[in-house]
């Protein structure tokens, strides 16, 4: 088991790709906190299904509140006593064309988004390194391409990449590695957004030249358990596109 003996904080854990790295951390012998906005009750009794028995717990917070951060890190090392690795995956965000698009729109994206993995990286700093531990951040081809509609998500997604490449260079020394995933899953996330843009959700679809959408614990979550394990010790600063090909930079 690759993540055995390590404790993760895995945030947006309850639902969508979130709820895939935990099942697979999980499986992997990983202890987990899991943070998301879901009750405390109905959180507990997700935690109670996925884990049965093995080390994991829910924590409800929002992310985009700045005093959470430290609230998260104390409740990890509370359970489980250290942390080995940082998943900031939760990022709300509306799309709009730019003209249409509101300052609650960026506050939302940027709130969830880039300020609240900044934060969490800050607050998790001392306790990685200890660990020698690690970062995953999520980026995304909206940010990457520029897709239309996306202006805020796509902002916050490419700060999210500028602010772990100067961590990567910053923590390199401190024995901490900073990674991303750039995904393409069918979640309640992506589903939304493809109700309400058709065309260009169609455009995503066939647009991946291994033929359709990933899995977010079988296609995505591995590809985040290995950049958090021992395995992905020589990588830092990169951005992995789990995403079917969409994206190839080879
Ligand atoms: N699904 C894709 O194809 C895709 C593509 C590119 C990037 N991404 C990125 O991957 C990550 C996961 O995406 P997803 O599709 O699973 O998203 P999702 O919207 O399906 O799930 C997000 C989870 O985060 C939680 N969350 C939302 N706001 C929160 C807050 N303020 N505090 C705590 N938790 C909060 C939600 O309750 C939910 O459980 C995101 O960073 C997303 O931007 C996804």
């Amino acid at each position: 088991m690759r993540l055995e003996n390590k404790v993760a904080i895995v945030t947006g854990g309850a639902g969508g790709i979130g709820q895939g790295i935990v099942k697979k951390f999980l499986d992997e012998g990983a202890k987990v906190l899991v943070v998301d906005v879901i009750p405390q009750a109905d959180g507990d009794t997700l935690i109670a299904e996925l884990a049965t028995g093995r080390g994991a717990a829910y924590l409800q917070k929002d992310i985009s509140v700045e005093a959470n951060a430290a609230a998260i890190i104390a409740k990890a090392l509370e359970h489980f006593g250290k942390l080995d690795v940082l998943v900031n995956n939760a990022h709300a965000s509306k799309q709009a064309p730019i003209m249409d698009t509101t300052q609650e729109m960026w506050d939302l994206s940027f709130g969830t988004g880039m300020y609240a993995t900044y934060n969490l990286m800050r607050a998790a700093h001392p306790e990685l390194k200890k660990t020698q531990g690690s970062i995953v951040n999520f980026a995304s081809g909206a940010g990457i391409k520029g897709l239309p509609n996306q202006v805020t998500y796509a902002a916050a997604k490419e700060a999210i990449r500028a602010i772990s490449r100067v961590a990567a260079h910053e923590w390199a020394a401190d024995g901490i590695r900073v990674n991303l995933v750039s995904p393409v899953a069918l979640t309640p996330g992506i589903q939304q957004w493809a109700a309400a843009y058709p065309a260009e959700y169609q455009k995503v679809v066939d647009g991946v030249p291994l033929g359709r959408l990933g899995d977010p614990k079988d296609d995505i979550a591995p590809v985040v358990a290995f950049l958090a394990s021992d395995d992905a010790r020589y990588l830092t600063g990169q951005t992995l596109m789990t995403d079917g090909g969409s994206t190839m930079s080879a």
